[in-house]
């Protein structure tokens, strides 16, 4: 069970991802999470499953699936002969529960990734969380009932902002019993900013654990995404980590680090494979495509400019496979990695390489001056207060995702677009919902004209008299203030 900030409880991370659009199937602040996993969505989900009926379950369009990943019950065999604990017992009777194809259960969870806050000791460009970082479930027993039912679990994911800064888990590294559950994997993604003495010690007592670091890029790079970690810091605690994994009793133990290939560290990318391959870790990618504007690889202010340099990146990124298959074998305990998984690797490129538009970068492109109606700006100024805030651009028509963006200064937004029809939205760069503030046409002036044009935005749904007067002038009050300022 997949629960996040909002309480919002998921059967899998994917249940309500891509287009596996499935409302949450409870909420625990509101409900215990055992009332959630005996709830109606549960039974339902069950029903389908037992009957082979993946559509009916809810998970017809699975990613998991469409990603080649096996649905098979994962847990540590040694628990197969276990009468003794509660995780063995609980292992047995799922098994019979699910022969069966019982709906309610007496078995409890086997899976738990919470995340109770999104508190955070740094500030990442790209984090989808500065929006909401007050985020938090306040019900105070739902932490108990995870401490509950961790004897039970194969696994308990401990969710953030950054999980070691957060209480609950560092009350749970210090404090649970690993006699009650020898076999739990406790899994995280960490920022590893805070690999303090309490918290290796904590690690030490698991059999096993799943451990992800994220690592946004090496040096510079890092610490431009990274705002507040020192990479020189974060690589000693990586080795610290990778220590204790290695002394883990159980040979499912892992540490890795991820990437987010975004703007600010795309270019260090070669850089990332070959830090993996010095320090023997498995690596893993996934791009930025949704927001923020400024970091998105599906999201530009000049394509051109922006992109420059990114595919020759890839390519040495990926020339670098071939030193770092070596190392990865070192992490898989094997001699070597066959020919076949290298090409997999080598595809996770090409993956990457298909999310960037780069055509765009050979479409002809002016330099504008977009002069933000005032209107625009005083809704904005009213919604997110003093807030630097940024014209998002969407080309009308379009189906592919690729957008504009700019940041504004002085009521205006300097851009490049092609030809077309665009509407425009204000808004700041960690909001989803981007207020919708008419169209404009490029098309009309010289392609030869000094840029940048400057091109008057004409608001086609918005006029004050549509906003309610009270919010007008709060927002003219603001708006004067910023100016001001
Ligand atoms: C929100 S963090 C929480 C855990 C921990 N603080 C960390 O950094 O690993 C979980 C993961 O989400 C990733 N992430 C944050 N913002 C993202 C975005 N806009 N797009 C894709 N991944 C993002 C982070 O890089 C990190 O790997
Ligand atoms: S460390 Fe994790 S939670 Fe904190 S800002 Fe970075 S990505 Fe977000």
């Amino acid at each position: 069970m997949i629960i996040d900030s909002t309480g919002a409880a998921a059967p899998c991370c994917y249940w309500g991802a891509y287009e596996n659009l499935n409302s949450p199937v409870g909420n625990v602040k509101e409900q215990s999470i055992e009332e959630i996993w005996n709830g109606p969505a549960y039974q339902k989900l069950r029903a389908g499953m037992a009957r082979g009926d993946l559509a009916a379950a809810g998970c017809a369009k699975c990613h998991a699936v469409r990603q080649g990943m096996s649905l098979g019950f994962d847990y540590d065999s040694d628990a197969d002969d276990d009468t003794e604990t509660p995780h063995g017992r609980n292992i047995a009777v799922l098994k019979d529960e699910i022969a069966r194809g019982a709906t309610v259960l007496e078995a409890k969870p086997t899976i738990i990734s919470y995340t109770p806050s999104h508190r955070c000791n740094i500030r990442c460009t790209h984090c989808y969380q500065e929006s909401t970082r007050d985020a938090e479930i306040k019900r105070a027993d739902a932490a108990d009932e995870i401490e509950r039912l961790a004897p039970y679990l194969v696994r308990l994911i401990a969710g953030g902002g950054e999980p070691f800064l957060l209480p609950i888990w560092r009350r749970f590294l210090a404090n649970f019993d690993t006699r009650k559950n020898p076999y739990l994997d406790f899994g995280t993604s960490t920022n590893a900013t805070i690999v303090t003495e309490p918290v290796l010690t904590g690690l030490r007592r698991f059999k096993n654990m799943t451990i992800n670091v994220s690592l946004d890029g090496t040096g510079e790079a890092y610490e431009r995404v990274r705002v507040g970690a020192k990479f020189d810091e974060v690589r000693a605690n990586i080795r610290l980590l990778k220590e204790v994994v290695k002394a883990a009793p159980s040979p499912k133990a892992n540490i890795g680090i991820s990437m987010c290939v975004m703007k600010s560290n795309i270019l260090d990318l070669p850089n990332l494979v070959r830090f993996a391959r010095d320090e023997i870790l498995q690596f893993g990618m996934s791009p930025v495509i949704t927001k923020p504007p400024d970091e998105s690889l599906r999201c530009f202010n000049d394509p051109a400019r922006d992109m420059a340099g990114w595919a020759d990146a890839i390519d040495a990124a990926k020339a670098e496979l071939d030193s770092y298959f070596p190392s990865l074998a070192a992490v898989w305990h094997a001699q070597i990695v066959p020919e076949e998984t290298q090409e997999t690797w080598r595809g996770l490129f090409e993956v990457l390489r298909a999310q960037i538009p780069f055509d765009l970068a050979d479409v002809p492109h002016r330099r504008v001056t977009l002069d933000i109606p005032d209107e625009l700006m005083v809704r904005a100024v009213a919604a997110h207060g003093a807030a630097p805030l940024v014209a998002y651009i969407f080309p009308q028509g379009a189906t592919d995702g690729v957008s504009y963006w700019g940041p504004i200064k002085d009521g205006r937004c300097e851009v490049s677009l092609p030809d077309g029809t665009f509407s425009i939205g204000v808004s700041t760069k960690w909001d989803a919902t981007v207020g919708d503030g008419g169209t404009f046409h490029i098309g009309d002036q010289q392609l030869d004209e000094a840029p940048p044009i400057a091109l008057q935005v004409a608001t086609s749904r918005y006029t004050p008299r549509r906003v309610a007067a009270g919010v007008m002038r709060r927002a003219r009050r603001m708006l004067d203030r910023v100016t001001a300022g």
